[in-house]
């Protein structure tokens, strides 16, 4: 029998109307935007306050729009002193496709790019969806504080949908992002590290926070409200002059030899101007190869096209195919050493499962007894 006690005098009705519309959304990506900049203040001076957890699906090998764009800040978080929590999404690889595909060398891969680019499994926790019970189990009293209008209205969910090209939505895709906020409270996260496309997602998860603490916990703080630290828009073009994206088979990967390296950068547009300059309005190609060579290091874009002056096409090419292979050369001889040692990357993960299962398990009791679901 199931015993409720419906709309007691103390209990709101959900508000399911403050989510993801365009006017939330707009006001939510400007107060990220200043949030961000006092985050990083602080993160300047006491760095061991926050809490972090990313992650990515084990989808594909990571490229240089990864790395400029995700990979090379987690290193920095990492190096400031921040615990990190880095997510192998498993689970979230199945929202938008038939079968996982070659799920455990993907994830193998992915790991290998993690620490071949410098995360550290002795600081960071490295971890899969799939191995903390207790992580997915949050989905369950999470999906409770959630509509289902709310859910349909992310705009992310959404947008990923339609990328499927007309393939029907799943529950998983629609549910996803109550998953991501579990991936985020089961280790009380305090930051996460966001594109824009994801603050859909981390307004949901500080809406679950304050409806599980009201509603289920008699207002005690069982779970911190987690703050985006949103990162600038490095737009990293491909060869071609689009996004960079493996479907598009522009990428440049962190694995790829500096012999692929160079043949890719060859195939990449530039224009028929001999003059270098940057000017990524009227010169978004040219502009792209600048600014890769500048984020790894190279000196200002603009001072980067006034040393190659009338090169052209041809010596804009050959400076960044040697900015680049410089900058990866480390971190492809660490992956060389990591590739010849299966038994180490497998002993990381499994000790970032555990790591990460003790803490999953701690928060679980904590929801348990906050529910009352003890059962001694
Ligand atoms: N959805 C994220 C992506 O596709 C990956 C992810 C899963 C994530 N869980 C997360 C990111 C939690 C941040 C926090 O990139």
């Amino acid at each position: 029998m199931r015993v409720t006690s419906a709309a007691l005098p103390s209990d709101p009705p959900i508000d399911d109307t403050e989510l993801s519309t365009t006017e939330t959304l707009d006001r939510s990506l400007l107060s990220a935007v200043a949030r961000s900049g006092e985050i990083e203040q602080a993160l300047a001076t006491d760095a061991s306050r926050f809490r972090v957890l990313t992650g990515d699906r084990p989808t594909g090998r990571l490229h240089l729009g990864h790395y400029l764009g995700t990979l090379a800040n987690r290193v920095r978080l990492q190096d400031l002193g921040v615990q990190t929590m880095l997510l192998v999404a498993d689970y979230q690889v199945i929202t938008d496709r038939d079968d996982a595909g070659p799920i455990a060398e993907r994830t193998r891969e992915l790991v290998t790019d993690y620490l071949a680019a410098g995360i550290d499994p002795a600081r960071t926790t490295i971890f899969a969806h799939s191995a903390v019970p207790a992580l997915n189990q949050l989905m369950l009293p999470f999906l409770s504080l959630v509509t289902d209008s709310e859910l349909r209205r992310n705009p992310t969910v959404k947008a990923e949908n339609e990328a499927t090209g007309g393939r029907p939505m799943s529950g998983l895709l629609l549910t996803y992002p109550v998953h991501q906020a579990a991936d985020i409270l089961f280790c009380k996260a305090n930051l996460v590290p966001v594109g824009k496309d994801q603050l859909p997602h981390l307004e949901l998860t500080r809406v679950i926070a304050r409806r599980f603490n009201e509603r289920y916990a008699g207002g005690a703080t069982v779970f911190p409200s987690p703050d985006a630290l949103l990162s600038e828009a490095v737009n990293v073009l491909g060869v071609d002059g689009q996004k960079m994206s493996k479907s598009r088979r522009n990428t440049i990967d962190l694995a790829m030899t500096e012999d692929e390296t160079t043949k890719q950068l060859k195939r990449a547009v530039t224009d028929s101007d001999r003059n270098i300059t940057y000017d990524p309005v009227g010169r978004p190609e040219v502009a792209n190869l600048l600014s890769i060579a500048a984020q790894l290091g190279a000196g200002t874009p603009e001072a980067l096209a006034a040393q190659i002056g009338d090169g052209g096409g041809g010596g804009l090419k050959k400076l960044v195919t040697e900015v680049v292979n410089e900058h990866l050369r480390p971190i492809r001889a660490r992956r060389r050493e990591l590739e010849a040692d299966p038994g180490y990357l497998a002993s990381v993960l499994a000790e970032g499962n555990a790591r990460a299962n003790e803490i999953a398990d701690a928060t679980l009791a904590e929801v348990r007894d906050a529910m009352g679901m003890t059962y001694r």
